[in-house]
């Protein structure tokens, strides 16, 4: 019989989408789907206020009167229109102190997940390793292996904060790697990885002369007043940076499908060079949405309220409950509660399917047992999330009580 995964090469050959495994995979299939419509809630999904709608109205006016104009169906350019590269790059030099060249230092990608991987592209060849902090996003394993390479799992320690600890990077780095690869703030544990940290984190990359890729998808919402550093930003690190942002965490725009990578000439005169062959070019409807958008700071600052908001309900509503123990979220959409007390990860997050009717994500994939991460930011409304949120602290203390 034809095997065609032989001729696939490791990284693509070892994948699995759901279709002949007995578990169908929520985020590739329509298992999410599936379970809205049968009434779960929906709390594993990044994406602020789903399912509800999150258009600004002045977003939709100007995607409407495009629509009018006819003007969308064509391409835009395969880095970005010249117009979203220009607010994208206002939006990094307000955020960062940068001076940012939109003709130079900014590329658009269809979502940053294809940003994350065209960011490894031109560095990761066969055998060649990268460092990933774990816990992380799933993708930052996943991806150096797509490219041929070696992911380098580095520990990061609950009792940290999950700060990183550089004795871990030092042990596993070889003369095989090419780049660190970090998410930051993190996904799951919304860790902001402090100015500290991150200058340690830097000093070791310059030592080793390694590459940094920062995954800043969630960089927009930082709660309790603590510093965001963008590690582009800290001296020597310009030149051997690429990151990586998306309009998807921070302004609720996920269908959107945009992101963006910033970096230096040298570097973006390479992602320029592949742009037509790997990312084709973003949606030209959603590009003119994102720039109505991008740097409205009121509206911005309405989205920060919400969120954080939200993030003092999760605390009100779990702090004390048996069982369970998390730290208040220091960035964006999630929670990470250590629910090891009770159970496995995988088992708890069945049993809350079961008991509280509500989907969310082992910590597993994310490279910890014992955890659970939740999207508390799904659901636009208040008084909804807070009674889906009651029916888990139920079921987690039922749960408790059971284990006696
Ligand atoms: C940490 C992180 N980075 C990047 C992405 C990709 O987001 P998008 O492709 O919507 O920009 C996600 C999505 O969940 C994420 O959690």
């Amino acid at each position: 019989m034809f095997n065609v995964k032989s001729k696939m090469n490791s990284g693509f050959g070892n994948l699995q989408g759901g279709l002949f495994s007995k578990i169908e995979k929520a985020d590739v299939g329509d298992g999410v789907a599936k379970l809205l419509s049968s009434g779960v809630d929906i709390l594993g999904w990044a994406d602020p206020f789903f399912p509800d709608p999150s258009i600004p109205e002045k977003v939709k006016k100007v995607m409407i009167s495009a629509l009018e104009e006819g003007k969308v169906s064509h391409y835009s350019l395969p880095i970005g229109r010249p117009e979203l590269r220009a607010e994208i790059a206002k939006k990094i030099s307000r955020q960062t102190g940068l001076d940012i060249n939109p003709s130079r230092n900014v590329i658009v990608t269809p979502g940053s997940d294809s940003g994350l991987l065209y960011a490894l592209m031109p560095f990761i060849s066969e055998g060649d390793e990268v460092l990933v902090p774990k816990p992380s996003y799933p993708s930052n394993f996943l991806n150096p292996k797509l490219l041929g390479g070696k992911t380098v799992e580095v520990p990061l320690y609950d009792e940290d904060n999950y700060a990183f600890r550089i004795d871990e990077f030092e042990k596993r780095v070889t003369s095989r790697t090419k780049v660190v690869l970090i998410t930051h703030p993190n996904n799951p544990t919304t860790t902001v990885f402090r100015k500290e940290n991150l200058i340690k984190l830097c000093d070791f990359v310059k030592k080793h002369d390694l590459i940094l890729v920062s995954d800043q998808a969630f960089e927009d919402h930082i709660f309790d007043g603590i510093e965001f550093v963008s590690p582009a930003t800290i001296e020597g690190m310009w030149e051997r940076t690429l990151t990586v942002c998306s309009i998807s965490k921070g302004i609720g725009l996920s269908g959107f499908r945009i992101g963006y990578i910033y970096a230096s000439d040298e570097i973006m005169e390479v992602l320029y060079g592949g742009a037509v062959n790997v990312l084709g070019a973003a949606s030209t409807l959603s590009s003119i949405g994102a720039e109505a958008i991008i740097n409205d700071v009121e509206y911005l600052d309405e989205v920060f309220e919400k969120l954080e908001r939200r993030r003092d309900l999760v605390n009100e509503v779990f702090k004390d409950t048996p069982g369970i123990s998390f730290r208040p979220s220091e960035s964006g959409i999630l929670t990470w509660i250590n629910v090891s007390k009770l159970g496995k990860s995988d088992d708890i997050a069945n049993y809350l399917l079961k008991e509280a009717n509500v989907l969310v994500n082992s910590g597993v994939p994310y490279g910890m047992e014992g955890y659970l991460r939740i999207v508390t930011a799904c659901i636009a409304d208040d008084d909804k999330a807070r009674a889906v949120f009651e029916k888990m602290r139920n079921a987690f203390i039922k749960k408790y009580y059971e284990l006696k």
